[in-house]
């Protein structure tokens, strides 16, 4: 360690290169006025001298501060500390005091957590997904790192809409797709569009609290509209045209039925009446075990209903894309606002994913994936049955990676949820998603995706301890 006599140290081994070294303790001691300004900095070959290194780490030292104007040089008279370089820094922060955001699903560290909507993470697909990145960087290399364009790239698009034609009935052009950040981006982008003359929005009662917030946060005003056994209740409409109506059709969340074709018309027609956009969340409709997943509501009528896609299911919800299908006449709209909301997603997850569902591999998975949750529904309905009888009644149809149960006479209320958390396991209330009704009270979302079968049975033992 030298020390000039300029209250400057220099580490010869230490990590900071000399010039920095030299630089930063030059700066300190004129930021905090131990250097004033007009005071003449040494000559450059007599600092190194003092401390014992190379004249050229003082140059490039000088040459920084200089740049940066902490000194100046009079020609011919040498190097003085320049005017008004004086600030007192405020002290380093210890630890920041950033609040967690309380998105109400945390992991709980321990505890059988029956989250809906969480695919099983341990089956995906990670070594086939590995080299087809690696493939994507290779193949695609020089051009797939620069800037693409805001409606993704055209390979997934073609990808996408093959998937869709020959699995949910959809028809379109891949130019309607816009590749998104999943549905929670595509909402966004949505609700930017068509929030502009009108401002009420219908939305299904309950329906994910997420969305709701989404919606509201970008100036909509919800208005909720009971489901039933038959979804959304299409006779409950408000006459006021909203802006747009957003629905679940295939598998209502939370509650998890089906839209039937009586009410899917009735829906269109009152969209149709009032100049509405119909939002079709079709969220993990992939994995209806009794069969193959049913039409889209777009098929009826793609003028009207805008759909949104996601992976978040069917991989898992970290790949973050999912996908918009725009009527014609808000293409161009919807290409802008992905632009400016983030430009455009991650060109190599897009090209993996292109190759993975163009290459059989996403319909290998989801037929491996709907099995296996096929049989943890059983495993849910059964254990479902022995503990609780007739007391527990399961809602919805049989889709999806949750489902609502009703135990009639049982409040699920922080107090109760909380000690079954104490006891091992989270469940989540149904009711956390009901905008105003209060039917759902008694009722729960058991999700199952993630959880082994014998973490199902121990965790419904919990719930039976406790009610
Ligand atoms: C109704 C509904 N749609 C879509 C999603 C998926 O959101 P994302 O695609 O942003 O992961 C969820 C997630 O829980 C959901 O509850």
């Amino acid at each position: 360690m030298e020390r000039g006599a300029m209250q400057i140290f220099v580490d010869k081994e230490g990590p900071e290169s000399l010039t920095r070294q030299v630089y930063n303790g030059i700066r300190q001691q004129i930021l905090t006025g131990m250097l004033p300004p007009g005071r003449q900095l040494p000559a450059s070959r007599k600092l190194a001298a003092e401390l014992g290194i190379a004249r050229n780490v003082i140059l490039d030292a000088y040459d920084l501060l200089y740049a940066e104007g902490f000194i100046r040089s009079a020609q011919g008279s040498g190097t003085y500390v320049a005017e008004g370089a004086m600030y007192s820094p405020s002290p380093e922060p210890e630890a920041v005091a950033a609040e967690p955001v309380h998105m109400g699903y945390d992991t709980p560290a321990g505890k059988i957590n029956f989250r809906s909507g969480t695919p099983d993470l341990s089956l995906f697909p990670v070594k086939i997904w590995l080299q087809l990145l690696r493939e994507g960087h290779v193949r695609y290399s020089v051009e797939a790192l620069g800037y693409g364009h805001p409606e993704g790239r055209p390979e997934l698009r073609q990808a996408i809409r093959e998937y869709v034609v020959a699995n949910r009935g959809v028809r379109c052009h891949p130019d309607q797709i816009v590749i998104t950040a999943g549905t929670t981006q595509a909402i966004g982008i949505t609700a930017r569009l068509l929030l502009a003359e009108r401002r009420e929005v219908v939305v299904e009662d309950p329906i994910t609290r997420d969305i709701r917030l989404i919606i509201t946060n970008l100036g909509g005003r919800i208005r909720p509209v009971e489901v039933g056994d038959k979804g959304l209740m299409t006779d409950r409409l408000p006459t006021t045209p909203p802006a747009f109506i957003y629905v679940t059709p295939s598998h209502q969340y939370p509650v998890g039925v089906t839209m039937p074709i009586q009410q899917r018309l009735e829906l269109l027609r009152y969209a149709e009446r009032t100049s509405a956009y119909v939002i079709e969340d079709d969220y993990d409709s992939e994995f209806r075990f009794d069969g193959p997943p049913i039409s889209s509501l777009h098929s009826l009528n793609p003028e009207r209903v805008v759909y949104i896609g996601t992976f978040s299911k069917t991989l898992c919800p970290a790949i973050r894309t999912g996908y918009l299908i725009l009527p014609p006449q808000l293409i161009t709209r919807g290409r802008e606002q992905k632009w400016h909301s983030d430009l455009h997603n991650v060109t190599a997850t897009q090209l993996a994913l292109a190759r993975f569902i163009a290459g059989g591999h996403y319909q290998q998975h989801l037929g491996r994936m709907k099995r296996l949750y096929g049989q943890r529904r059983q495993v849910v309905v059964k254990a479902l049955a022995d503990l609780f009888g007739n007391r527990a009644q399961v809602l919805g149809s049989a889709t999806g990676l949750h489902l609502c149960v009703r135990f009639p006479g049982i409040v699920f209320n922080a107090e109760r949820l909380a000690e079954i958390e104490h006891r091992g396991a989270r469940f989540y209330p149904a009711a956390a998603h009901a905008a105003q009704t209060r039917a759902y009270d008694d009722s729960l979302i058991i999700g199952y995706g993630n959880l082994q079968p014998e973490e199902i049975r121990a965790g419904l033992v919990i719930l039976r301890t406790v009610i």
